[in-house]
């Protein structure tokens, strides 16, 4: 089945989420000779739309299933014989796992350990050209104070349940590697944005919001900071690092693009004036401050310099030039936001805003 080396079956995990839809167009588009397996639940953050460009390509096929049900993943594998997983499913929303974290245990934790099972029954000790690849976050870290850069020797001290559950399976990936040999990379990567995110996270919640005349929740005094990076970057870090990262190591991936909450929402509200034609100031009049997020973390920040001198990778888009892009994005794609926000989405906006 597999006469020409270049040939793989490669099963990529939660491909209908925001990052997973970029990493599986780039992978299908770029990699003509691998089998592309997209396995997703579709949970409320999966969305098929999000790669309908591609989803008559001959080399991607889509599967729908949960990670949480090992008996279902392990028949998978032996009907498929995947050589690679690239493993992006999960709960990743941090206020979901502060109201309900069980879920970001079963998922994050026990499908990670259910992925992993599988691929060592299947490979059965043969790992030449395999990896099973995690997608994690620098929430892993903890926080920092007003100095200082995560880098991939720094200790681990997630504050929430969702960090929680991601730095237990990166060690859970970890111990795989020494206990049963399973070759492994991980990576942690700081907040990406971009086309496709789900209007939960701060970024295409705030553009919607703004669309839509909402008040801005801003928590706490809004002196928080991230790392931002565009997501076509992060797809690229990780198409580097699956190909040519080492056996049993861990990158960091960042932007080098250090923002306070409340600058970054007053650059967006200054964009989205001019975008919709609104008089200058009209956006910010909406910012609310609202009750913090327990456990908020207070600053994050990456040294990318590792995959960098390894690799040769760096951001190759501008924060001013990604958040338009976005911007544009969800402008023109108003039966997108429309489709995601209807049903369930309301539920969830009283219980954490109203
Ligand atoms: P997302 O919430 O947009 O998408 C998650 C995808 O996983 C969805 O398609 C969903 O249907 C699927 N999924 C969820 N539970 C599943 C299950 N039990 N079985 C099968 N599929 C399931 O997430 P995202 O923002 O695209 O993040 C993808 C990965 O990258 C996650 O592992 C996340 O921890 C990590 N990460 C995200 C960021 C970020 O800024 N968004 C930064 C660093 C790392
Ligand atoms: O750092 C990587 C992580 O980035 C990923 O692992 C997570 O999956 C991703 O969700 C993201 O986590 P954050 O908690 O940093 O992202 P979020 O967009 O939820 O929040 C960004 C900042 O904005 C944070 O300081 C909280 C603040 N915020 C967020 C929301 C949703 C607000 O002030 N108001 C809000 O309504």
């Amino acid at each position: 089945m597999k006469d020409n080396p270049l040939e793989k079956n490669i099963l990529i995990t939660g491909g209908a989420g925001f990052i997973g839809s970029h990493v599986i167009r780039l992978f299908v588009n770029k990699y003509p000779n691998y089998r592309i397996f997209n396995l997703d639940a579709l949970t409320y953050a999966g969305n098929l739309e999000n790669i309908k460009d591609i989803e008559n390509a001959p080399n991607y096929h889509f599967i729908k299933a949960n990670i949480t049900d090992a008996k279902t993943i392990k028949a998978l594998f032996q009907k498929h014989q995947f050589d690679s997983v690239i493993h992006l499913a999960a709960e990743s929303h941090v206020d979901r796992s502060i109201s309900n974290p069980k879920i970001f245990v079963d998922t994050n934790v026990t499908g990670t350990l259910n992925l992993m099972e599988a691929a060592l029954e299947t490979w059965q000790g043969n790992f030449k050209n395999k990896i099973f690849y995690h997608i994690s976050t620098d929430e892993v870290y903890g926080t920092l104070g007003e100095t200082g850069l995560f880098t991939e020797t720094t200790s681990y001290a997630p504050n929430s349940p969702y960090s929680a559950s991601k730095a237990a399976s990166d060690h859970f990936v970890r111990a795989y590697g020494e206990t049963y040999n399973l070759p492994y990379v991980i990576s942690n990567c700081s907040n990406n944005y971009g086309p496709n995110q789900f209007p939960e996270k701060l970024i295409p919640l705030f553009i919607n919001n703004i669309i839509e005349n909402k008040a801005l929740p801003v928590y706490g005094d809004g002196k928080y900071t991230r790392d931002w990076l565009y997501v076509l970057d992060h797809a690229k870090a990780i198409d580097l690092i699956f190909h040519k990262g080492n056996n049993k190591s861990t990158y960091n991936v960042g932007g080098f693009n250090e923002w306070q909450n409340i600058d970054l929402i007053k650059l967006l509200c200054e964009i989205m004036d001019k975008k919709l034609d609104r008089n200058e100031g009209d956006s910010e009049t909406l910012i609310t401050f609202i009750k913090d997020r327990p456990g908020h973390d207070k600053r994050y920040a990456i040294d990318a310099s590792k995959i960098n001198k390894e690799l040769g990778w760096e951001p190759s888009v501008t924060f001013k030039e990604g958040l338009m892009k976005t911007v544009d994005w969800y402008l023109q794609n108003p039966a997108w936001i429309e489709a995601v926000v209807s049903g369930s989405y309301q539920e969830y906006y009283k219980m954490q805003y109203l």
